[in-house]
C-alpha cells in the first residue's frame, strides 16, 4: 500500500472523509500525538488498526469526535459531574470512559462494557472530524511499544505502506498522550495521568483519586500493563541525586566506543558533560519535547542515559510515568 503525507487542505480532507467511509485507516495530528484513525463502527477498520501496529486485542482504544458531536449516541452520562468535565477541558487533552451504548465496534473496547471517548483541541483534527462526522478509533500512531509519534514524519518511519494517507498537522504541541480518566463512578479515577492533571479535575468535580492498582481482579486500564514507549537504542534511567553516576556511566559507556547522550531539563543538564538531548525547563516544555528528543536519540544515540525530571507541577507524574516504561534500569557501570 502507498501511504502519501499531505498538508491539511479541503482537498486531503475530502479524500481523508472518502478512505474512512472506505474503512481504509488515515492518520492525523492531535494536540497530544499523532492518531491512526479508523472508522470506529467498522469491525474491518478497526482490526487494520490493531493489525497496522501490531497492538495486543486486549488493549482497547480511544474514539474520537468533534466538538459539536452529540457523545449521548455512543455512551450514557450517569454522572452530572462529567459535563462539567466536558465544559472545563474539552475540547482538550482529556479522554473519558463511560458505559458504552455498544454502538460502535466490538472489538473497540475489547470486549469491556465503556467506551473512552476524546474531543482533541488540534485545530487541523477538528477540522478532519468535522469532515468525517463519524467516530474515529485511534490509538497513538506507532508501532505497539514503541515512542508515540509527534510529527508526521515519526508517523512515517513506523508505518509506512500499513495505512493510505497521513495528515501532516506540524509538530504536537502537548507532547503526551490524554489523561485517561474512568468517570463511571461517584469520584473520577484517573487512569493515565496526562496534561489535565489530579488538581485540575479536583477543582472542577471536588474529587479525584488515581487507579493506581486494579480495583479487585479488574484490569482499570488495559493499555497500563504493556512496556511502552520504547526508542531502538538503549534507554537507562538517574535520579537526580545520582548524576556523578550518570557521568560516570557516560564516560564509561565512551570508553566502551559507543556513543551516549544525555536525556535531561535545562537546569541539570549544567552539571553533566557530553553530548545532550535537552527537554527544556518547565513541565510542559519537558512534556511536549519528551517523544520528540526520544525519537531524535535513537537516531543519533547507542544509548541515552536519562535524568528524572522534577519541576513541582503535577504533569511531572505523567512525564515520569512515560519516562520510566521507556528506560531500562542501569545495572552495573558498562552493562548493556
Ligand atoms: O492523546 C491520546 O490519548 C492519543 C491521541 C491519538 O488521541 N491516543 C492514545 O491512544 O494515546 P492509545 O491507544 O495509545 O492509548 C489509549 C489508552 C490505553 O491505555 C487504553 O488501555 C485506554 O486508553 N483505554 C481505552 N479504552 C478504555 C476503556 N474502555 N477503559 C479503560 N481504559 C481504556
Ligand atoms: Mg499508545
Amino acid at each position: 500500500m502507498n501511504t502519501t503525507v499531505s498538508k491539511i487542505t479541503n482537498n486531503s480532507l475530502e479524500i481523508a472523509k472518502k478512505l474512512i467511509e472506505n474503512e481504509e485507516l488515515v492518520a492525523f495530528p492531535t494536540e497530544t500525538v499523532y492518531g491512526l484513525g479508523g472508522l470506529a463502527t467498522s469491525d474491518n477498520a478497526v482490526q487494520k488498526i490493531f493489525t497496522a501496529k501490531g497492538r495486543p486485542s486486549d488493549n482497547p482504544l480511544i474514539v474520537h469526535v468533534h466538538s459539536g458531536y452529540d457523545l449521548t449516541k455512543l455512551v450514557s452520562v450517569e454522572h452530572p459531574y462529567v459535563y462539567d468535565l466536558l465544559k472545563a477541558f474539552t475540547p482538550g487533552p482529556l479522554t473519558l470512559v463511560l458505559k458504552s451504548k455498544g454502538v460502535v465496534s466490538k472489538y473497540v473496547s475489547c470486549g469491556l462494557d465503556t467506551l473512552a471517548i476524546r474531543i482533541p483541541s488540534h485545530e487541523g483534527c477538528q477540522k478532519f472530524l468535522k469532515t468525517v462526522n463519524l467516530p474515529i478509533a485511534a490509538p497513538s500512531a506507532n508501532v505497539s511499544k514503541h515512542t508515540s509519534p509527534v510529527t508526521s514524519e515519526h508517523v512515517y518511519a513506523d508505518l509506512n505502506g500499513k495505512l493510505s494517507l497521513i495528515l501532516d498537522g506540524g509538530k504536537c504541541i502537548g507532547g503526551i498522550e490524554s489523561t485517561v480518566l474512568d468517570v463511571t463512578s461517584e469520584t473520577p479515577l484517573i487512569l493515565r495521568s496526562g496534561l489535565i492533571t489530579r488538581d485540575m479535575i479536583i477543582s472542577v468535580v471536588g474529587k479525584c483519586e488515581y487507579a493506581d492498582k486494579p480495583v479487585g481482579d479488574k484490569v482499570r486500564s488495559p493499555g497500563m500493563k504493556y512496556t511502552h514507549y520504547t526508542p531502538k537504542c538503549d534507554t537507562v534511567l538517574f535520579s537526580r541525586s545520582e548524576l556523578d553516576l550518570a557521568q560516570k556511566a557516560y564516560d564509561n559507556y565512551l570508553s566502551l566506543g559507543k556513543t551516549p547522550y544525555f536525556m535531561c531539563d535545562n537546569i541539570v543538564s549544567q552539571k553533566l558533560n557530553g553530548n545532550k538531548l535537552l527537554l527544556g525547563t518547565t513541565a510542559e516544555e519537558i512534556a511536549s519535547n519528551l517523544y520528540y528528543k526520544l525519537l531524535e536519540g535513537e537516531k543519533v544515540a547507542d544509548v541515552i542515559i536519562a535524568v528524572k525530571i522534577q519541576t513541582g507541577s503535577e504533569i511531572d507524574v505523567g512525564v515520569m510515568n512515560r519516562l520510566e516504561k521507556a528506560c531500562k534500569p542501569y545495572k552495573k557501570e558498562g552493562e548493556l
